[in-house]
């Protein structure tokens, strides 16, 4: 059964780890993440962005497959299915698909219409129970064609949006979606400190989880980050084991061509990827 992300990061914040949220693009990331989590006894979000949203044929379709793969697996262990950074009419969308919790990613809107926006959106997913993320201070790199420069958000407009009564808050805090450049300055932890002295106690968000050194998690995680958003890191591991497994030519071994041999590499590639997370966060054993 689907449930929020509210409570898993509530309880997170107070305990001083960090959920993992993995994004996912298909069936076989979905199991990977879902099997990973029910192996480690760890609560788990699956973010789902638009443009994976489209590939997957729509929202409805994702909930669907979720829904019955989290039943067929006997998944136990907590699963919000969650949308990432989702517009004003996404988030409607997924309201009406079964999600069981949101993202309004209204960091691109002056702050008057990201408050305006958000606060509609708020008592929309309450209304039907589901958890929503809000987003100030546009995260760095590229997300579905979306260029940000990664900047710091300002500790006011958080607070701002935190009193609409948002579940959980993303705030740029030097932090961008895909690899750190070499030239990249860090995570402004007095950014992330100045905030949650104004939020208070609202578990807040980290995007761009791939490529952050270790200590720095930790570090933010003891700041008040409670969710850590994995994207990049799954591509690229699906990727090399994918690419490893047909440059050594298995994938001309046995009778003919077989999709599910050629995708269980990067399968793999997945679950120890999710596991090297869980790990780091803290979360394992959190159920
Ligand atoms: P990465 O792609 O850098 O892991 O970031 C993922 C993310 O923040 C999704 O919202």
């Amino acid at each position: 059964m689907l449930v929020t992300a509210r409570d898993m990061l509530y309880k997170a914040m107070e305990g001083k780890y960090a959920v993992g949220h993995f994004n996912i693009n298909n069936l076989e990331w979905t199991k990977a993440i879902l099997l990973t989590a029910q192996e480690l006894n760890a609560p788990v979000i699956l973010g789902v962005s638009e443009g994976a949203g489209k590939y997957m044929t729509g929202f409805e379709t994702v909930t669907a497959m979720v829904k019955a793969m989290d039943k067929s697996l006997g998944i136990t262990v907590p699963v919000a299915l969650h949308l990432d950074h989702g517009s004003y009419e996404g988030c409607y969308k997924c309201i009406k698909a079964g999600f069981s919790s949101i993202m309004f990613d209204g960091s691109h809107f002056p702050i008057d219409e990201n408050v305006a926006k958000t606060t509609e959106l708020v008592n929309a997913a309450h209304q039907l129970g589901l958890s929503i993320e809000a987003e100030v201070g546009a995260i760095g790199g590229e997300e579905d064609g979306v260029i940000g420069k990664g900047e710091c958000a300002d500790p006011d407009e958080c607070k701002r949006i935190a009193d609409l009564g948002v579940d959980f808050l993303a705030a740029g805090i030097g932090n961008i979606h895909g690899k750190y450049p070499e030239n990249w300055e860090g995570l402004s932890f007095e950014t992330l400190a100045a905030i949650k002295e104004k939020v208070g106690d609202m578990p807040l968000v980290l995007h761009g989880g791939t490529g952050i050194p270790a200590d720095m998690i930790k570090k933010a995680i003891s700041l008040g980050v409670a969710k850590i958003n994995v994207n990049t890191e799954c591509q690229l591991a699906f990727q090399e084991a994918t690419r490893a497994y047909i440059e050594a030519g298995k994938d001309q071994q046995g009778k003919g061509f077989d999709p599910r041999k050629l995708l269980a590499p990067g399968f793999e590639a997945i679950k120890a990827t999710v596991k090297e997370k869980m790990e780091l966060f803290g979360c394992i054993g959190k159920a």
